[in-house]
């Protein structure tokens, strides 16, 4: 984001603040609780996500040639690289033997061999070696590959389609937000690891979490509301994705100092959602990505949850602050939201009402769930 538009956003932020509201959808609205239970649904909302980019992780974990990275999306084992051309690449991590997975986490090699019996890959793909040749003479005439999926890199991201028939667009897929998210760096940032959160609560729960700032002042009371307000939200669409401007409490403060010395980003987190399954949380010392799949059952979801930071991670006492901030962002969600809408997930399920209710000041949630229910309606395959 350029200067003229963080200044923008500042002022829209502190004429919240001073009036004591926040943006508003033009209604409120309600959504059954069979969103989040019917196994229908679910199983729309599983092939929405399947047919939809995406994003994956951080450009830094393939900071160079030579190296890969791992990722389980949507159950799946997916191994990126990058190869000596400088590409990135997705396949499955899959072994073309008896499909044992070829590796965990992320590294460089020029080789990968898998665990099993030590079949080589190259990191364009190829089968590069195999023992015991002889007994594999089907395989070794033929070009053995990992099966491979479109994947690209884009606005400091990793994407990938799991469709492999779908070819990736992300430019178009994001429009304005691309460059708007290039401009964060946080893709190019120093990833710090991701954190697994498998919970009894819908996908659609999880990311809803994220979508307000309303809960802010209970939920959160002793923790991120001592640092941003409640209540009080900017808010942007952009087609299907959106971002959300959280002030922090000291935004007031500004009405008191001229524009040109405001500095916008001490003064407010950003939130993305990105359709359909992506949370980003951006603030000048984290990038955090939350990455949030549907689960076996409708009551459960996978939430991957990594942070980037513009820290020098090579010096010890910098690594281990930027690892206490992203362990206290995730225990936060954790145990004040996450834990908090277990028990809500659990009154959906009980089928006791009907509907639950979204407020006017709750626009991210009307727009998140009415871009879902046009995708699931329409068919996530027009994407
Ligand atoms: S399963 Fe990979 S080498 Fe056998
Ligand atoms: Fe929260």
């Amino acid at each position: 984001m350029d200067r003229d538009q963080l200044i923008d956003l500042t002022r829209r932020a502190v004429k919240l603040a001073r009036d004591n509201t926040t943006d508003l959808a033009p209604s409120q609205r309600t959504v059954t609780a069979d969103a989040y239970t019917s196994v229908e649904r679910h199983a729309q909302d599983s092939a929405m996500l399947m047919a939809s980019p995406q994003l994956v992780g951080y450009v830094s974990e393939l900071p160079r040639p030579g190296t890969f990275c791992t990722k389980t999306v949507m159950g799946r084992s997916i191994l990126l690289t990058r190869a000596a051309d400088g590409l990135v690449r997705a396949f499955d991590n899959v072994c073309l033997h008896r499909q044992s997975r070829i590796t965990d986490g992320c590294g460089s090699a020029r080789r990968l061999a898998c665990p099993y019996h030590s079949w080589t890959y190259d990191l364009t793909g190829n089968l590069a070696g195999l023992p015991g040749a002889e007994g594999f003479p089907e395989t070794t005439t033929g070009d053995a590959r990992l099966s491979e999926m479109p994947a690209a890199e884009c606005a400091g991201f990793l994407w990938i389609s799991l469709d492999r028939d779908r070819t990736l667009d992300i430019p178009a897929f994001l429009g304005p937000l691309a460059a708007e998210l290039d401009s964060w760096g946080i893709g190019r940032w120093s990833p710090l690891g991701e954190k697994v959160l498998d919970c009894p609560i819908n996908w659609k729960l999880a990311i809803d979490t994220f979508a307000e700032n309303y809960h802010f002042a209970t939920v959160h009371k002793t923790t991120f509301a001592t640092i941003a307000r409640s209540n009080c939200t900017v808010f942007d669409s952009f087609g299907p994705h959106h971002r959300l401007v959280f002030p922090l409490n000291g935004i007031l403060d500004l009405e008191n100092t001229p524009e040109h010395e405001w500095e916008p980003l001490q003064n407010m987190v950003v939130i993305y959602a990105l359709f359909p399954n992506i949370v980003l949380s951006c603030t000048i010392a984290n990038g955090e990505l939350f990455r949030v799949y549907p689960g076996d059952v409708p009551g459960r979801s996978i939430t991957v949850h990594q942070n980037s930071t513009p820290l020098d991670v090579s010096d010890e006492s910098m690594a281990a602050g930027a690892a206490a901030v992203f362990d206290y962002a995730h225990s936060t969600v954790r145990d004040e939201d996450y834990a908090l809408v277990e028990a809500l997930q659990a009154n959906l399920a009980s089928g006791v009402r009907e509907h639950l209710v979204f407020g006017r000041n709750e626009p991210g949630l009307h727009h998140r769930h009415e871009t879902w229910e046009a995708a699931v309606k329409f068919g996530a395959g027009r994407r």
